[in-house]
């Protein structure tokens, strides 16, 4: 074979395993027989460069820099969409669009808004030749290099497009990468991305490709610019011909009928925004019939057939007026930023975390500067940062405690970790309280009726000293009722309550001990490992390690949990009180174990964040695509290749109701 051949039997094969890998999750070869194969494509390349094709997956892991960025100007300007808040300013659209076209309905294809960067890609006879960021929208810089390392994005159309083709689209950092990308660069000392836009932005922007690489970027096709291939009616019908072209078109979009559609739409991409592995800022809202596009035309700054709806604003300025240490579970001392009270993504928000001390004092955050809160779903409202330009003189930097806020006791800086911390495990009150509070919590133990303030006032009349003590509170029935605003029923609810809470899965509760790294998902594989509490009680560091998803720390602060006495005493007196966790073996189920679960559609009857959860507590697994490993697919209304996918391999196919019957209990 000569080395032409070779290479290009290389290049086929390397693309074909970089699907099955990526986009199937069913690899047919080890990794290390992959870097092979990849290896000895680099090595032709670099004997004989000119068998370097533009469309070589070597060129995927970035390409030596270049010197600067060239101008490359759009045939179709790349221009902007108008915006809408709220439903009325929907509702207001559609009465636009339906008074514009003369129709009495339109249909739409309602998409997610990606939170990224806007990238042109254009194809000719298939193959990639430029990619450009929208610049001035007329006039954008040649970053061909750099999306040659992004995912999602074919470097050969997969089938045959004669002539131009210019496709547009988002590129986006998933979030569990940001996450990862800004671990590493806080380890190493480095500054750590804002947030995955700037991040996934910035990456687009190296002048070295391999920087690019390293942020592990993927793109998201919306539509088309120019082109001289297909014609389509349907902007719907456009997106699944990208698709079939290799494209990473994302399944959530849907066709929706008039007003009350596209409003329902946004409701509840709303609800299900945090579930999504990646950012995005709203949907956006296109009519759906191409002919009825082009006679709406454009104004200079859009087009008139499409509006951008945005969801409320999760970011907003306020004052820093103080600063509290709070101590956590663990005994972790936070600073909590006090805030003249501003609406954040509608809700009131007047406190904020600032993580950790040295978080604080890189950001450099100081009392009384304007700061930029943010909250995001449901998680914790948190300061990104002060506005320096707003900084006034007498702003100072907090004051470090030096004590335990609660108890006193001299705090301790730990080294390799970013936290201060009270070391009086037993007997710093803020620290039992935030234990007992984590261990009721509703993905804990889920005692209903015993929150924050009860707990704390139940400490201080000495009724509660640790866990075990939750489980002896029945015997104080009568004083309960005694308490003002504690009512004989809520008292029997409360004790029925703890009672109930006793049998509860193992890896609930394990979750709830509150031992440092152990979140829900750990807990769940540290429950299906192990399967009863006896067993758990005996892992080592060596078993720990050989979970997948456990690493050195996790393993090693497990390890060290169980070997301290004080541990496995609570865990017996938890057991002596009739604290008895299912067992993994009982709690997960037969049916569930081994099995791999592919959600797609319109769920109706719950979220597919609950139940992907449910089935990884069962014993089974999730993933985000269909392949041969896919056991079931539990396919809602609008499902579309995915289900075809599935129907293809003769993978079971569920309804949501065939699947709540699998499930024990019948509901989530
Ligand atoms: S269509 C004429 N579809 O939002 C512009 N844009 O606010 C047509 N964006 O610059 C764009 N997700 O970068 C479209 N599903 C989506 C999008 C999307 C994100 C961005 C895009 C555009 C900006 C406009």
């Amino acid at each position: 074979m000569t080395r032409a051949a070779r290479a290009k039997q290389l290049r086929e094969q390397i693309e074909r395993h970089n699907r099955l890998y990526h986009e199937q999750d069913a690899p047919e070869i080890s990794d290390s027989k992959y870097d092979e194969m990849f290896a000895e494509l680099v090595q032709i390349e670099g004997e004989c460069p000119e068998l370097q094709t533009p469309d070589s997956p070597t060129l995927r892991v970035g390409a030596p820099p270049i010197e600067k960025f060239e101008q490359h100007r759009h045939a179709v300007p790349m221009l902007s969409l108008d915006n809408a808040f709220g439903v009325d300013e929907l509702r207001a659209f559609d009465e636009r669009v339906r008074k514009a076209l003369e129709a009495e309905t339109v249909s739409y294809l309602a998409e997610l808004k990606f939170d990224g960067l806007s990238l042109s890609l254009t194809y000719v006879d298939g193959l990639l030749t430029v990619a450009a960021s929208r610049g001035d929208g007329t006039t954008g810089e040649n970053v061909t290099h750099n999306a040659r390392t992004v995912r999602g994005l074919p470097l050969r159309l997969s089938a045959a497009v004669p002539g131009l083709l210019e496709v547009r689209g988002e590129v986006v950092m998933f979030q569990s990468v940001f996450d990862q990308l800004n671990a590493e660069r806080a380890e190493a000392g480095e500054q750590v991305f804002a947030n995955p836009r700037n991040a996934a932005s910035g990456g687009m922007r190296q002048l070295d490709s391999r920087e690019t690489a390293a942020r592990k970027l993927t793109f998201f096709a919306y539509g088309v610019g120019e082109t001289s291939s297909e014609s389509f009616s349907k902007q719907s019908e456009l997106m699944a011909w990208l698709r079939g072209l290799g494209f990473e078109v994302r399944e959530e979009a849907r066709v929706c009928d008039g007003a009350q559609g596209i409003v329902d739409y946004v409701e509840e991409l709303g609800q299900h925004r945090s579930d999504l592995p990646f950012g995005i800022d709203g949907a956006v809202i296109k009519v759906d019939d191409l002919s009825a596009q082009a006679d709406l035309g454009s104004t200079s700054r859009g087009p008139r057939s499409a509006i951008a709806y945005k969801f409320p604003a999760e970011q907003a300025f306020t004052i820093m007026e103080d600063v509290e240490w709070q101590v956590g579970r663990t005994g972790v001392v936070t600073p909590v930023a006090h805030l003249a009270p501003v609406q954040v993504g509608g809700v009131t928000v007047s406190r904020a975390t600032l993580h950790n001390f040295s978080d604080m004092t890189e950001k450099d955050v100081r009392i009384g500067d304007t700061v930029i809160v943010q909250r995001a779903g449901d998680v914790i409202p948190e300061v990104i940062g002060p506005v320096l330009k707003k900084r006034p003189k007498k702003a100072k930097p907090p004051r470090m405690p030096t004590e335990c806020p609660e108890c006193g006791t001299a705090l301790v800086e730990e080294e390799g970790y970013v936290a201060l911390r009270c070391p009086n495990r037993a007997g710093c009150d803020a620290q039992i309280a935030a234990k007992l509070t984590h261990f009721v919590s509703k993905r804990a133990m889920d005692i209903d009726g015993l929150g924050e303030r009860q707990i704390v006032r139940f400490l201080g009349l000495g009724w509660l000293d640790d866990l075990p003590s939750i489980y002896r509170l029945k015997a104080r029935r009568d004083e309960l009722v005694e308490l003002d605003r504690m009512g004989e029923q809520s008292v029997e609810n409360l004790i029925a309550a703890i009672e109930e809470s006793k049998s509860r899965p193992l890896e609930r509760f394990l979750f709830a001990l509150g031992i440092r790294f152990v979140g829900e998902r750990t807990a769940v594989d540290l429950a299906n490992t192990f399967g009863s509490l006896r067993e758990f009680r005996r892992a080592s560091y060596d078993c720990l390690m050989e979970i997948d998803g456990v690493g050195p720390k996790v393993a090693s602060e497990v390890e060290e949990w169980l070997e301290l006495d004080e541990n496995q005493n609570l865990l017996d007196d938890l057991l002596a009180t009739g604290v008895e966790p299912i067992e993994a073996a009982t709690s997960g189920s037969a049916e569930f174990a081994g099995k791999t679960f592919v959600f797609t559609g319109k769920l109706e009857r719950f979220t597919r964040g609950d139940a992907e959860k449910l089935v990884r507590s069962l014993g089974g697994k999730t993933a985000g695509s269909v392949s041969k490993n896919t056991t079931h697919v539990v396919a809602g209304p609008g499902a579309g290749s995915k289900l075809a996918k599935a129907e293809e391999l003769g993978t079971t196919v569920l309804t949501e109701e065939q699947f709540l019957e699998m499930v024990p209990g019948g509901s989530i």
